[in-house]
This record gives structure tokens, sequence and C-alpha cells, in this order.
């Protein structure tokens, strides 16, 4: 059976258009998850919330306990993963509030819990990440913003980094010459942790920002609001038609 969660990024702490019908506080061997989840309908669907950032958004990306929120989610009975992700633009084709699907990610945070394996609870294992999205429902998502009209990029490499500050002109320099083409804190380790765990996960970014020294000045956060409450909005509407595709 399928059973679909979503984790909600930043500007995305509560999914207006989910009928709530109850709340459920998950205790998991890795510490408390984020938030209680949020169970409820969409699109006629049932699914299953949780907030990355807290109810109030209050962890910050280093300190978010991925492993007992993608832990909790599997506990659910998840199948797939919807992840939010907000993210600054490194090329200049993504503009602020619109959504990217990404297809691949480069890995750049540090000091983070960010394997289930290797410790008492289980044996280590090397888990495959060629691909590290769930390529199904990729498609399912980007047919679905094709058909609904949203302005959204099929492929985009993720450069997770460390957060939370944003970065500096030669940061993202470099993430642009290792092949990066849009940069969030937020996108590693819960995509491997997801796959670890088996669980068909997928990311809907929404472009806050173009990132640092890629406009004129500095990194504005009324901007970022701006921007993310536009693309929330299409998130929403997407989520609404994408989830009962999955059933
Ligand atoms: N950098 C990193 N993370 C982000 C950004 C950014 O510019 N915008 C939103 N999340």
């Amino acid at each position: 059976m399928t059973r679909v969660a979503i984790i909600g990024g930043s500007g995305l702490t509560a999914l207006r258009n989910l009928e709530i019908t109850r709340r459920e506080v998950m205790r998991t061997p890795y510490g408390e998850p984020s938030a209680p989840l949020v169970h409820g309908r969409i699109g006629g669907q049932e699914a299953v919330f949780m907030p990355r950032h807290g109810h109030g958004h209050t962890i910050p990306p280093h300190a978010v306990n991925y492993r007992a929120n993608i832990w909790a989610l599997k506990e659910a009975g998840a199948t797939h993963v919807i992840a939010v992700n907000a993210v600054g633009a490194i090329v200049g084709s993504l503009v602020p509030g619109s959504l990217a699907f990404p297809d691949q990610i480069i890995d750049y945070t540090y000091g983070r819990e960010h394997t289930f394996f290797g410790n008492d609870q289980k044996p280590v294992t090397h888990t495959d990440f060629t691909f590290p999205y769930c390529e199904a429902l990729r498609q399912v998502l980007i047919v679905t913003a094709r058909e609904s009209g949203l302005a959204a990029a099929d492929q985009a490499t993720y450069a997770a980094t460390q957060g939370p500050r944003f970065e500096t002109i030669a940061e993202i320099n470099r993430l642009e010459r290792d092949g990066a083409h849009i940069v969030g804190m937020t996108g590693m380790p819960e995509a491997a942790l997801a796959r670890e765990l088996a669980l068909c996960y997928a990311s809907i970014a929404v472009i806050a920002n173009p990132a640092a020294g890629r406009a004129e000045g500095v990194i504005s956060l009324r901007q970022i609001e701006a921007a993310l409450d536009a693309g929330m909005d299409q998130v929403r509407a997407l989520l609404e038609r994408a989830i009962p595709r999955l059933h």
C-alpha cells in the first residue's frame, strides 16, 4: 500500500490544504523527531506531514534530527517521501518563486548524524546512491507540474551546505565549478537516510533567492520570504494533484 509523507521546509511549516485528522508523537531509537506527525488528507488521499524545522521553525538545518524524522516516517508506514527544500539558485535560469526537481546531490555538510548503519542497531551496509532520488516519484512530480503549468526545472544538481549562514561568492563559484545548480542546507543527510530505509524519496526544491554573488548586493531575507510565499502556493497545488496519482 502506498503511504505518502511530506517533509515541509522553510516556508512550509504547515500544509494549509491538509485536512488534519490527528497528530502523533513518535519516539525513535535516535531521539525525538522535529515535531509530532500530522496525519490528514490531501487531494482526497491520506498523507502524513512533518515540519523539518519544527512547528515554530526553531530547529536550524544543522541541528535537525534527520535520523529521527526519517525513522518516524518509516515507522508510521510511509512508502514515499516528498521533501520540500528552499534553495538558492546558482545558475541564472532558475528564478525565485519557481521550482526544481533535483536529480543529483553533492554533499558538503559535516558533523551531522548521517547513517543508520555501523552502530549496534544495524550492521555495516554500503547503500547504493548512484541515483539519489526516486525516479518514479520524480517523474510523477515532473509530469504533474508540467500539466499544471507550473514553472519547474526537471533536473538540477543540489549542493547541500552546512549553514546556517549563507555562502560566500567564492563558495558559490566553487559549487558551480563542481556542477551544482542549486544550493540548500537540508538536502543531506535526509535523502541518504531515506535510501537506507528503502523509502522512495524525491525533492521539490523551491527557488528562494539567487545564491551569493548571483545578483546585486547581499542576500535579502525579505526577498526570500516573498519568493517562498509564491513558491509554496505552487508546492501546495502540486502536492494536491500529485499525491492522488501515487495511489
Ligand atoms: N544557500 C543555501 N541555502 C539556501 C539558500 C542559499 O542561498 N537559499 C535558501 N536556502
